[in-house]
């Protein structure tokens, strides 16, 4: 027995002190909140298996980007639910797509708001993939050059950075290729680098009507069993011209959040993604759990395992939170 006790508790004692000495502290410039976005007019509707998250159409988001603005949160990532789908995606890179309108309609709104872009095929393909398709395969190049052609399209309607998620291999130098040729040398990639094939994304598809029609995206989207690769991804991506990495999802990767911290230098984002969401929505409705409370150690354990931006549905949130 020692004489001496190494107290730890003295500074848990109190919670000014438990404050003072607190290392890991959520901010509101942590965060970025998606919007779904949809053709039509007069439409605000509540995603069935994600309360509180909304479809608008572009002439309904003007209260919503006041309220982001309000709570001054900095950044949002644009989703887009096109008017048709066909075998090319060929509405996810029209100058007149949702996504595009969607960018232009918030910049007037508010050109201070950061206006981030989700790159993919596979909310405007038939099949649902997130890239095209020969003989059951969805092919790598050819994808890669029509996601690039989404990036581009997104940069001309006014996006600040563009955030590919579709994890066809050589789209990050894809995509910066052509932004530089046509003098987009400036807006940055924030790329999902480590996107693994997960279940969690399940609520998600149903907002964005985005299920792959057969199959599934196991032989683009990384196995979760895997840390390395999701290491090589990442040097992949930077290499080839990523400004921001992110890991999807986040809670079941916070390991993997940690490693490319530890291995990397540029800022790390995790996608707190929809599954996620709609769990911790679910077991508060029914009272099992506090929600306040959930989220709030949940979004700090992200931050605490090395993520610099976390891009979440309970942004606004979180903010309310942190302003009481
Ligand atoms: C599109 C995309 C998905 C998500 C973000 N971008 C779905 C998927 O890959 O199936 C998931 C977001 C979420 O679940 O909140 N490729």
């Amino acid at each position: 027995m020692l004489d001496i006790v190494r107290r730890n508790r003295r500074l848990r004692e109190k919670s000014p002190i438990r404050a003072l000495v607190r290392e890991t502290k959520l901010h509101v410039d942590d965060f970025v909140y998606p919007l779904f976005v949809t053709h039509g007019v007069g439409i605000k509707e509540e995603i069935p298996s994600m309360p509180g998250v909304f479809h608008y159409s572009i002439d309904m988001l003007q209260d919503e980007i006041e309220v982001i603005t309000n709570l001054k949160i900095k950044a949002v990532l644009i989703f887009g639910l096109p008017e048709y789908k066909d075998d090319q995606g060929t509405s996810a890179y029209i100058e007149d797509g949702i996504v595009q309108q969607a960018v232009r309609h918030i910049k007037n709104l508010n050109k201070e708001l950061y206006v981030i872009t989700d790159v993919c095929l596979c909310q405007y393909t038939s099949h649902g993939h997130c890239g095209i398709i020969e003989n059951g395969l969805v092919l790598n190049d050819p994808s890669v050059q029509l996601i690039a052609k989404t990036a581009l399209s997104h940069a001309r309607a006014g996006a600040d950075m563009v955030a590919p998620s579709d994890m066809m291999d050589g789209r990050i130098s894809g995509i910066r290729a052509l932004l530089d040729i046509e003098g987009y040398q400036n807006l940055p990639i924030m790329s999902y680098s480590s996107k693994f094939s997960s279940s969690f994304y399940g609520p998600f598809r149903e907002a964005a009507d985005s299920a792959p029609q057969f199959g599934d995206r196991k032989s683009y989207q990384m196995d979760y069993c895997n840390s390395r690769e999701a290491m090589m991804e990442m040097e992949l991506d930077i290499q080839e011209g990523a400004d921001i990495i992110m890991v999807k999802p986040a809670l079941s990767y916070l390991d993997i959040i940690k490693q490319g911290k530890e291995h990397f230098n540029v800022p790390m984002a995790a996608y707190n993604v929809s599954g996620e969401y709609s769990m911790i929505k679910a077991a508060s409705k029914m009272g099992w759990i506090d929600e306040k409370q959930i989220v709030t150690e949940v979004l700090t354990s992200i931050k605490r395992a090395g993520a610099d931006i976390i891009i979440t549905y309970f942004a606004k949130d979180i903010v309310k939170w942190l302003n009481e």
